[in-house]
């Protein structure tokens, strides 16, 4: 039987579940702080770019399964089962920050009307599902399992491919303790069971930690094909086939061995994070995935470092071209994104920047200066002096050959399509200097190369 179904929070999560909940067959109100935020949604409008989301939201807001509201009391209050998908962004310490997820608990409780479902799709520590419920408890007077059950289900959509894989999951994971609320989350994915999704039933912690496990393991895989790749290029080797290789072996998977400037994004950099915290926490050795942390930062900074060689030891008084500002292809999300720190380094050493993206010039203005939530922890003064240098010699051009227009150099952060099918001869004729950083290997070396071009890529000759 479908569901009614609340959802807390409208970020990637929230907004791509409610869409994917609601066209399952359930009702779905989802609910955010923001009136601004909940007039877009309810004109039919995403708050952000994610291929296909569009007309899966006027869809079901046309079928009258979907609306959004300010109003978290009376959604709350009206819903059989509630998701949490608010942010838990990382504190200085590393340990995420629990005090939205926190508040609204208390704001369970107090609408605890009836027997209710309630289900954590925002990535969590290990013991805060088991939080969640001693909060509701206690403030409710109502117990576990009968006034109202908690389950861990989270959620391993990736930027980009958020909608298909909401739609198309490798897996459903599920932490909960009592059978009334799986009968419930059984009904909520009644059609994911019936394409056959495999679904991972276990306990609260079981379910927590599988999300940190995950995330942790690709960003390892990460980090090793980049070092890999630095190794490949003082060797003379080249790192896609032994990619290629190590893939054909089953046990590696040939996924996620893509090298390039360092992983970044919402997850990855904060989920390593927090493990790490929690493993302190605990006292559990985590040195393997704080050494992937380090090797990422450093990786950041090798890419800058390279670029900065290319040009012959510095930027300054040159023009550079940065092609790709999101941390990855199809999104317009900058966080932690591996340019940030490039054009800052850049703008640093002299240089003036031409920079595009597609989709990501508007987050990239205010990360870049060091402002906003994840702008990069630049200290005061260090922020007021890029700010400066961006006000004069960062450009925000208008597609890539505005980009490359006078440019001495060339670096490509991100995998944009437009970016693999650069036109050459144009860009030949548009910049000045002849360097080419390709820091996703996305060009063909030779071509590059034979269009006049001194090419680099990452961890091939
Ligand atoms: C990731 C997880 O894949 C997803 O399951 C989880 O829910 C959230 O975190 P996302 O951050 O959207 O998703 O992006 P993903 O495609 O996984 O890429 C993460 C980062 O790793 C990007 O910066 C990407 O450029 C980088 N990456 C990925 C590589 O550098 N090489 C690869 O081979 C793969």
């Amino acid at each position: 039987m479908a569901k009614n179904i609340a959802v807390i929070g409208t970020g990637y999560v929230g907004l791509v579940s409610s869409v994917g909940l609601a066209d399952f067959g359930n009702i779905v109100t989802g609910v955010d702080l923001r009136a601004d935020i909940v007039d877009t949604l309810n004109s039919g409008r995403p708050t952000i770019y994610e291929i296909g989301l569009d007309s899966y939201l006027q869809r079901n807001i046309e079928a009258e399964r979907l609306h959004f509201t300010t109003n978290g009391d009376d959604t709350i209050a009206a819903a059989d089962i509630v998701f949490v998908a608010v942010g838990t962004p990382p504190k200085e310490d590393g340990h995420a920050d629990l005090s939205q997820i926190e508040g609204v608990a208390r704001q369970i409780a107090a609408n605890l009307t009836g027997y209710k479902v309630i289900v954590t799709k925002s990535t969590v520590p290990v013991g805060t599902n088991r939080r969640i419920q001693q909060i509701i408890a206690t403030e409710s007077g109502q117990t576990p399992g009968r006034g109202f059950s908690v389950v861990s289900n989270p959620e391993f959509l990736r930027e980009g491919k958020a909608v298909q894989d909401f739609f198309h999951p490798d897996r459903i994971v599920l932490g909960y303790e009592d059978e009334r609320a799986r009968e419930y989350m059984e009904d909520v994915y009644r059609a994911l069971y019936l394409i056959q999704t495999p679904f991972v039933w276990c306990n609260l912690e079981t379910a927590e930690l599988i999300k940190y496990a995950s995330n942790a393991f690709l960003a390892t895989k990460i980090t090793f094909i980049n070092q890999m790749a630095n190794l490949a290029e003082a060797t003379g080797a080249d790192i896609h086939t032994i990619a290629k290789s190590m893939g054909m072996d089953g046990r590696i998977s040939p996924k996620f061995l893509h090298p390039g400037p360092g992983y970044g994004g919402s997850c990855f950099p904060k989920d390593t994070k927090a493990v790490a915290a929690t493993g302190d926490e605990y006292g559990v050795d985590m040195s393997l995935i704080k050494e992937v942390i380090r090797g990422n930062d450093r990786q950041k900074t090798i890419t800058a470092g390279k670029l900065v060689k290319l040009m012959g030891g510095s930027p300054a008084g040159k023009t550079v071209a940065v092609l790709g500002l999101a941390f990855k292809a199809e999104t317009d999300d900058v966080r932690e994104s591996p340019a940030i720190e490039i054009v800052q380094e850049l703008l640093r050493e002299g240089a003036t920047v031409r920079a595009f993206d597609p989709e990501g010039i508007e987050n990239f203005r205010s990360a870049v200066i060091g402002e906003g939530p994840f702008g990069g922890g630049l200290n005061s003064d260090l922020r007021e002096k890029i700010a400066e240098a961006a006000a004069e010699r960062l450009h925000y051009c208008t597609d890539e050959f505005n980009a490359l227009d006078g440019a001495d150099a060339l670096i490509i952060v991100t995998e944009w399509n437009v970016f693999r099918n650069l036109d050459l001869d144009r860009a030949a004729l548009l910049m000045t200097g002849r360097v080419i950083f390709d820091a996703r290997n996305v060009l063909d070396p030779e071509h590059a190369r034979e269009k006049g071009f001194t090419y680099a890529g990452v961890g091939r000759v």
